[in-house]
């Protein structure tokens, strides 16, 4: 039952027979990426959390990583006649012609962890995402102070074409050109799996004479850095002393690996996209209150000295 066909229930209690309410229920279709990290799993299980809280019908299409299973997937809640769609892009670009066919059907769109390239923001109500940039420059601002700005990098990169990757070099990219003894030695994309992480941390290792030349890894996000770390180890090299790790998500493993002395920092990603964008959308449902183009989540820095702590706090919610 969706929003738009909504349904006036006539509620009989005893002492107020006959009393007429009017019930309510959302239906939002989700299109989401897939399960590639662990913070992506993480974000699924929050958002059908948040629904579950608000009383709303959330159907999710997994679209495993293919940018053409989420065109589908929009187009089929467009058939169902949604209340919303909440779109999580897998890269930034060829959205336009498919965001204006939910427009024509007057379904609002709201864009979730990742932003895309239009010159048109009117084909999305709101995005719910963090600032990318941002958190790839406090990445390389924590590697500069610890290192005194001396350090041979290597980059695992994010989904090709996905705005966190691009984002998330391009604020790190600005520490290094602003501290020449900075230096990406190696970059290439991990795909923001822990698997492609390990891969391509081993050739890195392989290419720069078994790792000593590396100082640091900077990965796009834990679990290519939890791989990264695997094949620090296989080579014989010590993670978070050899080779410092620094990462971005903040999900529990990465926790565990800095309390094991393995990783370095980490910068944290809430995955409750959803319950902002729920918030927002209900009240712009309910009241017409028209949201902020951009609703921005926090990113903080997290160092070892509290991730035992951390990992508890968080091993269960994940
Ligand atoms: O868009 C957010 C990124 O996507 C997360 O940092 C990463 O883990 C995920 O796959």
């Amino acid at each position: 039952m969706t929003f738009r066909s909504f349904v006036v229930a006539l509620a009989v209690t005893a002492g107020f027979a006959g009393a007429a309410q009017a019930q309510t229920k959302l239906t939002i279709g989700f299109s989401q990426i897939g399960s590639e990290s662990g913070w992506r799993a993480a974000e699924t299980k929050v958002g059908k959390i948040e629904a579950q809280k608000r009383g709303i019908d959330f159907r999710i299409s997994d679209a495993q990583q293919k940018q053409e299973n989420q065109i589908k997937a929009i187009r089929s809640f467009v058939a169902q006649g949604v209340d919303a769609i909440f779109v999580a892009p897998v890269v930034a670009t060829g959205w336009d012609s498919v965001l204006k066919e939910a427009k024509e059907a007057k379904i609002p769109v709201v864009l979730l962890d990742r932003s895309i390239d239009t010159r048109d923001d009117s084909l999305y109500l709101t995005a719910v995402t963090s600032d990318t940039v941002h958190e790839g420059r406090v990445a390389g601002e924590w590697l500069l102070k610890q290192t005194g700005g001396t350090c041979n990098v290597v980059e695992l990169q994010g989904t090709v074409g996905s705005s966190p990757a691009i984002n998330r070099k391009k604020g790190f990219d600005e520490v290094v050109a602003k501290n020449p003894g900075l230096k990406i030695i190696r970059t290439q994309s991990g795909d923001f799996t822990r698997a492609k992480g390990k891969e391509v941390m081993e050739s890195f290792i392989k290419a720069e004479g078994g790792g000593r030349n590396i100082c640091a890894v900077y990965a796009h996000n834990d679990d290519m850095a939890i791989g990264a770390i695997q094949a620090v180890k296989e080579a014989g090299l010590k993670p978070g002393k050899d080779i410092l790790v620094v990462s971005i998500d903040a999900v529990p493993d990465i926790f565990k690996a800095m309390a094991d002395g393995e990783a370095n920092a980490t910068v944290e990603l809430t995955p409750n996209m959803a319950g902002p964008a729920f918030d927002a959308l209900m009240a712009y449902k309910k009241d017409g209150k028209v949201p902020p183009k951009w609703i921005q989540t926090e990113s903080k820095l997290y160092l070892p000295d509290t991730a035992k702590a951390e990992y508890e706090r968080r091993k269960d919610l994940y």
